[in-house]
């Protein structure tokens, strides 16, 4: 019978047989399964491992504290966050390109990652200590075939890619290799880890990056995370979570269109909902929403956020349409 309890005391003794006493690293991405492993490595060797997340700037509302405020409390996990948004900002400027914004925020990830590494293997140095594990969140459908998304802002096809500096090359440590992610939810919620992270639908690693179509700054940033926090609001608070794979809010940056909103005519933005059905990505097809849910996301965005006049539903299945806009 498969039972969490069992699963984590097998891992955590792994986990210590392999580690012994050297130090470890982990990358949180505010996803699962990266919070999970981490969980799982800490509640084996404590604070031989410390936890790196980087905030690229394109994260969603409260995502960084949900991280540092309820993922620590949770786990006692040591943790650094590297505040990186400036330099992801700056590197993306004027990038309009779907794929070329994917390649910049992934190696700005890695370079900011790379960096953090090099801090604590210092760090470790100076008190005679040796930093020799990496934890990766490769789950067994990652082992048998790497289906769904791309991954660009992922450590774990950097690392494989080789090319690795010599003093930033660790052994891994996967305690979820032989696991599904059903399981790892549940190894999650036995560990006590926040239902926000544990429960949490896909996002991309290169987040509202691909979200704003057109280029990204700070402001559409701002403006986006509003709308984004607002649908997902209201479909939790419809209960929906449970029949939505997940749902981009996009924002279509280069489109304006004439609204009346307060005492006078706009000209604003549309954001577009994106809410899909899916079992694993590779097709889906636009949920259909109860229209008073649908109601109150628009009316609370155009509201809400000012420079948004309009909210628009796609509603495209997979193939032909992404999930994603970009
Ligand atoms: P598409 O848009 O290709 O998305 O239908 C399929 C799934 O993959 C996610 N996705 C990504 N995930 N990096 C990621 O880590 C990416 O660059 C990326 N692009 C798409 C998307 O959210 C959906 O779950």
């Amino acid at each position: 019978d498969w039972n969490p309890d069992n699963v984590i005391a097998e891992q955590v003794e792994r986990i210590r047989a392999q580690v012994g006493s050297a130090r470890v690293i982990s990358a949180l991405s505010g996803g699962v399964d990266s919070a999970v492993s981490t969980a799982l490595v800490h509640e084996a060797v404590g604070d031989q491992l410390t936890a790196v997340f980087v905030d690229h700037g394109l994260l969603r509302k409260g995502e960084r504290e949900q991280v540092q405020q309820d993922y620590v409390a949770a786990t006692g996990v040591r943790l650094v966050t590297i505040d990186a948004a400036d330099t992801f900002l700056a590197a993306l400027a004027g990038v309009t390109d779907p794929e070329e914004k994917r390649k910049i925020i992934g190696r700005e990830f890695i370079r900011a990652f790379e960096q953090a590494e090099r801090d604590l293997v210092a760090e470790a140095a100076a008190s005679g200590e040796k930093v020799q594990f990496l934890v990766q969140g490769t789950l067994y459908p990652d082992v048998v075939e790497s289906g769904g998304g791309t991954g660009t802002a992922n450590i774990k096809s950097h690392h494989n890619v080789g090319g690795l500096p010599e003093d930033l090359q660790f052994e891994l440590v996967e305690p979820l290799r032989t696991l599904f992610k059903d399981e790892v939810r549940a190894i999650g919620r036995e560990l006590g880890l926040p239902e926000a992270i544990v429960g949490r639908q896909p996002f991309p690693g290169p987040g509202l990056g691909i979200r704003i179509v057109g280029e990204v700054t700070r402001d559409r940033l701002e403006l986006l995370r509003e709308a984004d926090a607002i649908a997902r609001a209201e479909l939790t608070a419809a209960g929906l979570d449970g029949e939505i794979w997940q749902c981009p809010v996009v924002l279509l940056a280069d489109v304006r269109s004439v609204g009346v909103q307060g005492d006078g005519r706009t000209y604003g933005h549309p954001i577009v909902l994106r809410p899909v059905s899916s079992e694993d990505a590779m097709t889906a097809d636009w949920t259909r929403l109860p229209y008073d849910v649908l109601a109150k996301i628009s009316n609370r965005i155009t509201n809400e956020v000012r420079e948004v006049n309009r909210v628009v539903l796609d509603v495209t299945s997979k193939p032909p349409g992404t999930i994603e806009w970009e």
